[in-house]
């Protein structure tokens, strides 16, 4: 007579013991045989049944001001005697009315001393009409040498990511909160963060998506106003508005790339995340 599965199961649990196998360390299977960037680690082998159909979440509101976005900026670069560099940049920004427009208003902008010793500009990359724009923190070296967004070692794993999901430059916008690299790579001051974001909120006040996407912690707290860590914003739905914009628009954070490449483990959240974005923009 066949064994039953549930003799199986038990065969195969004692078998485990016998080997020394008697713990179990995580919920879900994880291939660890995988190379970090391979976009094995996002496919769906290992996710609950649940994450393959995200419920869908209520919007939060951001915290109303004074932390909105603008507020919190302008009050950080007051507080570093940057206020003059952040007025000049909101008023030029919003005197541009297309994307072509102000990268070419950023180009000639030196209120930011960042543009003093990057190479290039790293404006922005993909569709201008894009339904998803995604904002990283700052460019690094590479980008910094090709004047693009994300073409480094974390913009190769943002690709497989957005490609697990349909999406590629061809469909979305990526932008960075700060326009320049920092020098050696080193965290931007609160001015220089100030100073850029008129910029970005200019950029997606143009291209007007259906949903924003922050990559990573720094870019969620710029964008969002919300001074909590990235594992705490990921997987929820905030209201993003501007002044400038005739209603809110849904938005999300993520794990930046590069934190994944460091913390492999993490792709099955962001896997998660990644399914809850894929449905958001269908729906409608
Ligand atoms: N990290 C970012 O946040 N942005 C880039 O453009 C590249 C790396």
């Amino acid at each position: 007579m066949p064994d039953s599965p549930i003799s199986d199961a038990a065969a195969l649990l004692r078998w485990y013991l016998e080997a020394g196998v008697d713990e179990a360390i995580g919920e879900y299977p994880v291939d660890r045989t995988q190379p970090c960037e391979s976009i094995a680690d996002f496919a769906p082998l290992a996710l609950p049944k649940q994450a393959e159909k995200p419920a869908r979440t209520p919007v939060e509101r951001a915290p109303p001001s004074p932390a909105s976005p603008r507020r919190t900026a302008t009050a950080g670069a007051a507080a570093s005697g940057g206020i003059a560099a952040v007025e000049s940049a909101v008023s030029l920004a919003a005197r541009m009315s297309t994307l072509d427009e102000l990268r070419e208003a950023l180009a000639g902008f030196d209120a930011c001393p960042l543009s003093a010793t990057a190479t290039h500009l790293v404006f922005g990359d993909g569709n201008p009409q894009a339904r998803v724009v995604l904002i990283g923190e700052a460019p690094g070296a590479e980008e910094d040498r090709r004047g693009l967004p994300f073409v480094g070692p974390s913009g190769r794993l943002l690709d497989k990511m957005l490609a697990s999901i349909g999406l590629d430059r061809s469909n979305v916008f990526i932008t960075n909160t700060l326009f320049w690299r920092p020098p050696g790579n080193r965290s931007p001051t609160s001015t220089e963060v100030a100073t850029c974001m008129p910029f970005v909120e200019r950029i997606i006040e143009i291209i007007d998506p259906r949903l924003l996407v922050a990559l990573g912690g720094p870019a969620a707290v710029a964008l969002l106003g919300v001074a909590e860590s990235v594992g705490r914003l990921r997987g929820r739905w905030f209201a993003y508005q501007t002044p400038r914009m005739p209603r809110p628009i849904v938005a999300t954070a993520l794990f930046h790339p590069a934190y994944l490449l460091r913390s492999p483990a993490q792709k099955r959240l962001a896997w998660r995340d990644l399914l809850a974005i894929k449905s958001r923009i269908h729906e409608d």
